[in-house]
């Protein structure tokens, strides 16, 4: 199959890899990377859907101002994908309208 992921490796880098999990798919991205550019890495384009329309939403300004980029890490919501680093073993979902409160 074909990638079709906007974001490739610069000259023919081989970083280490880590495993995470994306909404129940095991995928492997680079360790240096932000929860954002790894899930972009992964060819995930719809990371949350806006609370009042149901819009999907998709990562914009890549440096934590447009909160476009909202998913779910290791069970804590709204986390700003762009604004946490990809590490080995998280669990990441889509954000689905808004938040519980608890
Ligand atoms: S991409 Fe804009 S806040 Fe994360």
């Amino acid at each position: 199959m074909q990638n079709v992921s906007l974001f490739s490796l610069i000259g023919g880098a081989s970083p280490r890899m880590v495993r995470i999990v994306v909404d129940g798919r095991r995928v492997e991205v680079p360790e240096y990377a932000s929860v954002a550019a790894a899930l972009l890495y992964a060819d995930v384009t719809v990371f949350c859907h806006t609370p009042v329309g149901a819009a999907p939403r998709a990562p914009y300004c890549m440096m934590g101002v447009c909160f476009d980029c909202l998913v779910e890490i290791d069970g804590l919501p709204n986390q700003q994908a762009c604004m946490v680093r990809v590490r080995d073993g998280m669990e990441i979902k889509p954000m689905a309208g808004a938040r519980a409160l608890a």
